[in-house]
């Protein structure tokens, strides 16, 4: 379907979406990342931009064109990516956390090249917990709409729940199938207060334009 002739159901709404996988270094030349190509998050941006709305999209490392007239900052890591969606979440109608945040960040990174030595020993990382930041922005006094996703590799829809009430959301994504991630078709389940409701398979584009309808019909 030509953008053009897309529903402006989101005209006039202000929209902040992360997406991609973020990247916690261990020293100036590796890190810690994950397989999330950012496409949903990317085919949502676009979708709601088609729709109408003001998009600034926050990425991790993807090989991703920027969709059409959408505002895009490129981050790194889980923090940054948090310090970002903080400074930008006033005035926003809603926010979609679509990015795949590592949990964890190195605690003890260097500053410097890791070398081996001929002892062969190993590194010995520590980790500390990232901030949530679609939690952080749902328990904000002046809130916009948020939804959140989830990839679990089992239990959906009891997990998916479990997840809406604990993240505080109206809505949370479940993505069927953790097999989901860099594939261009998905499946999914929406979460809300009323129960859920399924996608059926579809390009990821596909989904991204129902799951726009469904959020529009919700604010
Ligand atoms: N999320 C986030 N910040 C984090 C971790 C997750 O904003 N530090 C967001 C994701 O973008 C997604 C939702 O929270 O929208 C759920 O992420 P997920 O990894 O499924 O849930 P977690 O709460 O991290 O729980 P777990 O990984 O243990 O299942
Ligand atoms: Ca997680």
């Amino acid at each position: 379907v030509i953008a053009s002739f897309q529903p402006k159901r989101l005209a006039g709404k202000r929209v902040l979406i992360t997406a991609g996988p973020t990247f916690e270094p261990i020293d100036p030349v590796r890190g810690i990342t994950n397989l999330s190509s950012g496409k949903m998050g990317y085919a949502i941006a676009r979708a709601a931009r088609e729709a109408g709305a003001d998009v600034c999209l926050v990425s991790g490392p993807t090989a991703l064109d920027t969709p059409y007239g959408v505002h895009r900052i490129n981050v790194q890591t889980a923090q940054q990516m948090h310090d970002v969606v903080l400074s930008r979440v006033d005035g926003k109608d809603i926010f979609i956390a679509v990015a795949a945040v590592a949990d964890w960040r190195v605690a003890n990174a260097s500053d410097q090249k890791l070398k081996k030595n001929s002892k062969g020993d190993v590194p010995q990382l520590q980790f500390e917990q990232n901030p949530d930041i679609l939690a952080s922005v749902a328990a904000l006094e002046k809130r916009p709409y948020c939804v959140g996703f989830a990839a679990e590799s089992e239990n959906l829809l009891q997990y998916g729940e479990e997840k809406r009430k604990k993240k505080g959301v109206p809505l949370l994504v479940g993505n069927i199938g953790h097999q989901t991630f860099g594939k261009d078709e998905n499946e999914l389940v929406l979460f809300d207060d009323k129960g859920n409701q399924r996608l059926p398979q579809a390009g990821k584009q596909a989904l991204a334009r129902q799951l726009v309808a469904e959020i529009a019909a919700r604010i």
